[in-house]
């Protein structure tokens, strides 16, 4: 996957001398500088707008321009300065009550992944650009600052459009927009920056996924995908129907059963820290779910593509925390299957027999997420004994009633580890909200004719979907994310316009650099 910008930092005066020659030759530059409160400004930015300082000012009067966070002000042609765009972008925060409970850090790193997200979607397909990345308040870390804003302005600049056939807009550019960030030290902004190129690709890697429509994207396609993960070090191993039917997997494979397309289960492995017990991600991965028998209604069905974002989020994960070499041992488990409905599909009623010898019975073949991953977390827990376990899954329409696309939910059965994800939560801002569970809400999944049934009726759908999960995890310290409000459908943010967010690769990738690296 192509990202479409290019960042590189140099130091400030080089990327001023470098926007003047380029201008010098004729070949049109955005210079963009930081304006906070009153257009405070930062000296590297100051110093080489001196020459326009006059045409700023009357030009910030006129347009009401005054720093705030999320505005902007063009200047095109300016006179006096070596930049035939000026681009003043707004960091003043206002100081309201909201941002001063933000513990600072989470603050920070958030603000620069918006800035340079608002900072893209200004230059649009403009063409080459000088950022000064030099703000009127320095940020305690501006190398990781910079590596925050080009992850922004990458993340922006995803399009997912391979299917649009039609010659684009004749101004939009061909390739990638090089933006040259100038800032205070060049080295350790250029390692940042590579690094978030890394998270950047896996952002993306996990919301192409999540985009692709079904018909291209079935199970053994996900698995080949996933399995380009081995040219970064990943160990891929791909179970097919029979592999899983040999170890038992029938909650699994009865949901794939109603399908011509043959479900797998893909394990992916980084090993970064020698024989630690390793952390484990478990993702669902049904790649389109009708409901089966238990049919869903028509409208907005076609959303459904979307419900393996817990799959991709894992991919994702795993492909930033390879392409970094993270000291750490991870594992990713994807759980891939089609919800169909056809002759051979399962029945509601049908009563099926889990790997972990508990027996299900399948009252709605609907809530199929869950059979799916009570395989997968058997398979993982009983296979390589992880220190901790997380699955990511679109599990239920109730956690948008709860929710809706702010937060995803969190469930477990461990104070710390959700202490752990909650706080890689606040960083990215990838936000978590824990829920309650216990047993008054087991008992609601006890069934009359086998271990559990599938469903846990009409009240508390996130957390009895989540009661049924915890039956497979023994004592193993676990968390579910419900990402059905975050994972697709997103509403568009300054760092994302896409359907598909990609929800859950920053945040777990996170989660590994904070806790569970050497
Ligand atoms: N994939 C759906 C959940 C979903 C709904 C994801 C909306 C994204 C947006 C899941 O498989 C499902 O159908 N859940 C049912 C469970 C019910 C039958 C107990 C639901 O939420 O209605
Ligand atoms: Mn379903
Ligand atoms: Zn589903």
């Amino acid at each position: 996957m192509t990202l479409n910008m290019k960042f590189d930092a140099v130091a400030f005066d080089a990327a001023a001398a470098r926007a003047r020659a380029a201008e010098e030759a004729g070949r049109p530059r955005t210079l963009v500088v930081f304006a906070g409160k009153e257009l405070a400004m930062a000296d590297a930015a100051k110093a080489l707008l001196a020459g326009a300082s006059e045409q700023i000012t009357r030009a910030a009067a006129a347009a009401r321009f005054k720093g705030k966070a999320g505005s902007a002000l063009e200047i095109l042609a300016p006179a006096g300065i070596a930049a035939s765009r000026l681009l003043l972008v707004g960091v003043a925060t206002g100081g309201d009550e909201a941002d001063a409970a933000k513990p600072e850090a989470a603050a920070k790193s958030d603000e620069f992944l918006s800035l340079g997200g608002q900072t893209a979607a200004r230059l649009g397909q403009a063409g080459e650009a000088v950022v000064i990345f030099d703000l009127p308040e320095r940020p305690a870390d501006p190398a990781a600052g910079a590596g925050q804003f080009a992850l922004g302005g990458w993340l922006r600049a995803y399009k997912f459009d391979q299917y649009k056939t039609k010659k684009k807009d004749d101004s939009e550019r061909e390739g990638p927009v090089e933006v040259l960030i100038g800032v205070s030290d060049p080295a350790a902004s250029s390692v940042a920056i590579d690094e978030a190129g890394h998270l950047a690709e896996a952002v993306v890697l996990a919301r192409t996924l999540v985009n692709e429509p079904a018909n291209v994207l079935s199970p053994a396609e996900f698995a080949r995908r996933a399995s380009e993960l081995m040219k970064l070090g990943v160990e891929v191993e791909i179970l097919d129907e029979k592999m899983m039917a040999e170890l038992g997997m029938r909650a699994l494979l009865g949901v794939g059963q109603g399908s011509e397309a043959e479900s797998k289960l893909v394990v992916l492995r980084w090993n970064g820290d020698g024989d630690a017990a390793p952390v484990a991600f478990v993702g669902k991965g049904v790649v389109f779910d009708t409901g089966g028998i238990s049919i869903k209604p028509a409208a907005s069905m076609e959303d459904m593509k979307g419900d393996m974002a817990g799959a991709a989020a894992v991919t994702g994960a795993l492909h930033a925390i390879a392409a970094r070499k993270a000291k750490a041992n991870v594992i990713g488990v994807l759980g891939l299957v089609e919800n169909m409905p056809d002759g051979r599909a399962q029945r509601p009623g049908d009563i099926v027999k889990s790997m972990s010898g508990q027996t299900i019975e399948v009252i709605n073949t609907d809530a199929e997420g869950r059979l799916v991953l009570a395989d997968a977390l058997t398979y993982v827990i009983d296979k390589y004994k992880p220190a901790a376990v997380v699955d990511l899954a679109t599990l239920t329409g109730a956690i948008l009633v709860a929710l809706g696309q702010e937060y995803g939910g969190l469930f477990s059965n461990n104070d710390e580890l959700s202490e752990r994800l909650t706080k890689a939560g606040v960083s990215t801002g990838e936000k978590l909200w824990r829920f309650p569970m216990g047993p008054a809400y087991d008992k609601l999944i006890d069934s009359k004719f086998a271990d559990m049934k599938n469903t846990g009726g009409r009240h508390a759908g996130s957390i009895t979907a989540a009661q049924f999960l915890q039956r497979f995890v023994g004592k193993t310290p676990w968390a579910h994310l419900d990402i059905a409000g975050t994972g697709m459908g997103s509403p568009s943010s300054d760092i994302n316009q896409s359907w598909g967010s990609g929800w859950g690769v920053r945040l777990l990738d996170r989660l590994v650099r904070d806790n569970y690296e050497a």
